[in-house]
This record gives structure tokens, sequence and C-alpha cells, in this order.
């Protein structure tokens, strides 16, 4: 029988969508899901196409050609072990295993020992862009065995996204790097949309816009500067009404899900000692919106600030949230690419952040204009510290810093929570400032327990006697 060329574990959104996508460059591909039921529902829908079901994994793995190359698009966790171990009898040396999802880079690490060790090359590979992206082209991060990324390479590049003919692909590292460049992905996804959607607060409580002015701010956002994929996304949602002809968004309840990447990369910026404030204040900001019975108490019990009717110029406050959501994004994108940094230089990965945000332009959820400056700056300086020093992010930070200053103190004046917007200046002043306020935590430390410090005007550590 025919051997086939690629075979895809899972069938789930993302597993089967990237079936179809690599079917669809000319490529056999054999599936398998857990679920029967499922796998015979596909050949169903899609019996013209060079799909090929299988049932019991012994056979899935035995109708790939040599050396093999198998996808797996299965839920993060122990679900990846056990799918390895059972395929582990009938694969071979030089054949290699490919882990799509949104796998921690700890786990990712172990394996790629664990299947070098047998001789199998592992790729993790971050893969970004939803449903429309797995089916379409989506931007792909893979990390792992240099010698299995060279026989997956050209698979890859077929059915990745492209931007200006480039694909957006490109290989990232050693082990678990893929899997921390998606992590950090999402890290910054996070901080986007909650940039986002702290701007609609502002729009929506402080300036009484409507749902079509909104999505219209978002439209003509989406024509400059901000042009993306979470802010075109963001303006069809505000048009978009049920069948009673209400506007969905009104009736979605205000209480956000997360998967586990955003809790992964707070988490991982305070082992690496690096500031990720943004991206970790819209995790906890995911968490408040979670305490909706809690909202409903201390909404009762505690007051917000008493406000008179304001006469705000709309058309200069509208631009004022631009910039400032503008500015919060460079701010999002520098601590999540200075964590990349720390993480490249203690994992030794050596990662090329140029690529990496090369490959973010296309594809992926976090894609737009600004990694093309984001990308320009890398090419300057291979080795930049933190993009908002490069000159046009300084430049851009310096135009904009007053405006998130304004949306900033006008949303506290007027009780909205913006967490991501506070913590973008706070982060902005503090990274400015020459002298911190540092030196009293450390008075402190040594004042109570001896900690000593160090001083300004000589050299070496310091005890004072402060009682
Ligand atoms: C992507 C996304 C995707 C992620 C969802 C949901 O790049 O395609 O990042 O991988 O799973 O965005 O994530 P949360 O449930 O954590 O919001």
């Amino acid at each position: 029988m025919l051997k086939k060329q690629v075979g895809v574990i899972g069938m789930a959104v993302m597993g089967y969508n990237l079936a179809l996508n690599i079917e669809s460059k000319g490529y056999l591909v054999s599936i398998f899901n857990r679920s029967h039921e499922k796998t015979k529902e596909i050949i169903s829908k899609n019996q013209e196409k060079k799909i090929f079901p299988y049932f019991n994994l012994k056979e899935f793995i035995f109708s790939l050609e040599k050396p093999r190359k198998v996808l797996l698009m299965i839920q993060a966790g122990c679900a990846i072990d056990n799918v390895i171990n059972s395929i582990l009898p009938y694969l071979e040396k030089g054949d290699v295993v490919i882990d799509g999802g949104n796998s921690f880079y700890q786990d990712t690490i172990i394996r790629n020992r664990y299947l070098e060790k047998k001789g199998i090359y592992f790729i993790g590979a971050g893969i970004s862009g939803g449903e429309e992206g797995a089916l379409k082209g989506p931007c792909i991060m893979p990390g792992g065995s240099r010698k299995g990324y060279f026989i997956i390479e050209s698979l890859f590049k077929n059915i990745s996204a492209k931007i200006n003919n480039q694909s957006c692909v490109d290989y990232i590292g050693e082990n678990g790097s893929g899997h921390y460049v998606k992590m950090i992905h999402n890290g910054i996804e996070y901080g986007d949309m909650q940039l986002i959607s702290e701007s609609y607060s502002f729009l929506k409580n402080i300036l009484n816009c409507n749902n079509i002015e909104i999505s219209n701010i978002f439209s003509d956002w989406n024509k400059g500067e901000l042009n993306s994929y979470l802010i075109e996304i963001t303006k069809n949602i505000f048009n978009k009404k049920d069948n009673k002809g209400n506007y969905i968004i009104d009736s979605i309840l205000d209480e956000a899900s997360s998967k586990g990447t955003g809790k992964w990369v707070s988490q991982n910026s305070l082992e690496l000692e690096e500031p990720l404030s943004l991206i970790t204040e819209s995790v906890f900001a995911r968490y408040i919106s979670n305490m909706k019975n809690q909202r409903i108490i201390a909404n009762k019990k505690l007051n917000g600030p008493y406000i008179k009717k304001n006469n705000f110029v709309k058309k200069e406050l509208i631009e004022k949230i631009r910039q400032a959501l503008y500015l919060g994004k460079i701010i999002s994108y520098a601590q999540g690419f200075s964590l990349l940094r720390k993480a490249s230089e203690k994992y030794n990965w050596k990662l090329n952040f140029q690529s990496i945000a090369s490959i973010f332009r296309s594809g992926c959820i976090i894609r737009a204009s600004l990694l093309d400056k984001i990308s320009e700056e890398y090419e300057n300086n291979k080795n930049l510290l933190n993009l908002l020093i490069t000159p046009y992010f300084s430049k851009i930070s310096n135009l904009y810093h007053i405006s998130l200053r304004d949306i900033v103190s006008l949303s506290v004046i007027h009780g909205i929570s913006v967490p991501a917007f506070c913590s973008a200046i706070s982060y902005y002043d503090g990274y400015r400032s020459i002298n911190s306020n540092a030196n009293l935590i450390q008075a402190q430390r040594d004042y109570f327990g001896s900690h000593t410090y160090k001083r300004i005007d000589q050299i070496g550590s310091f005890h004072t006697q402060w009682v």
C-alpha cells in the first residue's frame, strides 16, 4: 500500500485543520484520533481528500513512509507522554515526532532528552493562528532536534503563513525553545487583549461611546500604527448582533478564561527575575474577572469616585487612547522580548530575535505591523538590551508617554480599572529612572536584618547600627 508522508494524531480543531492544510499542499496524510467516531466523521466529510483514517496506532505508524513524520495535536500534559509511549514501540531511529500543542517548555526539554536517547528526533513546535491559521497557514515556532527539523523543514515551510513570500517558520533553537517562544507569544497575546479591553472600558464608560462608535474607532485604528489581527477582530466583534438583533458583546458574561500559558510565562518571569508586569497584570485581570460573585458584593460596599458630567473633546481623547494603546503594546513587547533574551542566555538557546519577530508578522494571533519595526530594530542591533531604547521606539515613547499618563490618570479619577495601562507607565518610569527608591529598601533590610548595603561613594558592603 502507498505510504503516507505525514501522520497527524489528534483531530480536535487544530489537528483537523492542520491535516486539511497539509493535504492541500499535496501530501498524503494519515490521521488518528482517540475517538473513532470523530475520525469517521472527518473522513465522511472529506471523501475526495487524500486523508487516510487509522483506528489503531500500530497501523497508523506503519502507514507512514520513513523517516516518519508524526505530528501530535493533542492536549498538553500527560496525554502527550501517553501517546509518545504508545507509538514508541513502532517508531524507528531517525523518525520525527512533533508536539504541535501548547506544551510547557520544561516538559518539552524532558521529552526531547528522552526521545533523543532512543534515536527519535523530537520537535516541540509552537503553532499559532487558531482554527483559520491552522487551515490556511499558521506561524510555526519549532524547537528541538536540529537534524529532525531539517527532515520536516520543507513541510513546515509549505504549510505555514507567508509574508512577502517568506514562510512564517524558522528553527528556533534546542530542546524546549520553540514552546518557550510560543509561551512568550501567548503572554504578549494576553497583554494585547487586556490593553484593547481597557481601551474599550475607557471608550464605553468615560466617553460613553456605543458599540458602533467603538467598532468604527477600532476600524480607524486598524488603518494606522495599531494595524493588527486583534484590532481587526475587535472591530468586527462590536458589530455583531445575535438573532434577536442585540449586540452579542453586551450579552457575554465578563469572566475571562485561560488555559495556562499566561500563568506559565508570568511564573517564568519571576523565576528568571525579569519584569513582565504588564503581561502578569493581564493574567491577574482575568483572575479578578472570575471573582464575579465577590465583585457584586464589593460593588455594594465599596465606593468609587463621584464624577460630574464631563465635557471631553471626544476626538482628542480618542487619539490619546490610541497613543496609549500603541505605547502600552510597545512596553508589553519590550518586556516579552527582554524575558526572551534572559531565557536565551539562561538556557543557552542563542535565539535569533530578529527572526522570531519576523515570523510573528503573519499567521499568528499577535501579528501586527509593529512587528516590522521590532524586526528592523533587531536587524540593526542583534544584542539590543530593550526595545524601548532603540531609535524608533524611544521616539514613539517620547511622543506618546503623555497620552499614556493622561489615560491612566483619567481612568483612576473615574474609578475605571486599567491594570495593564498602569503597569505600562510604571515600568516606563521605573526603567528610565536614574535614582530609584531602592536605597530605602536596602536601608530597611539592613535595619531589621543586617543584610548590608552598598554605598555610592565607597566600594564594599556596609552595615549600620541603626538603633
Ligand atoms: C494561538 C493561541 C492559542 C491559545 C488561545 C487560548 O496562538 O493560536 O495563543 O494557542 O490556546 O489563544 O489561550 P487562553 O485560553 O489561555 O486564552
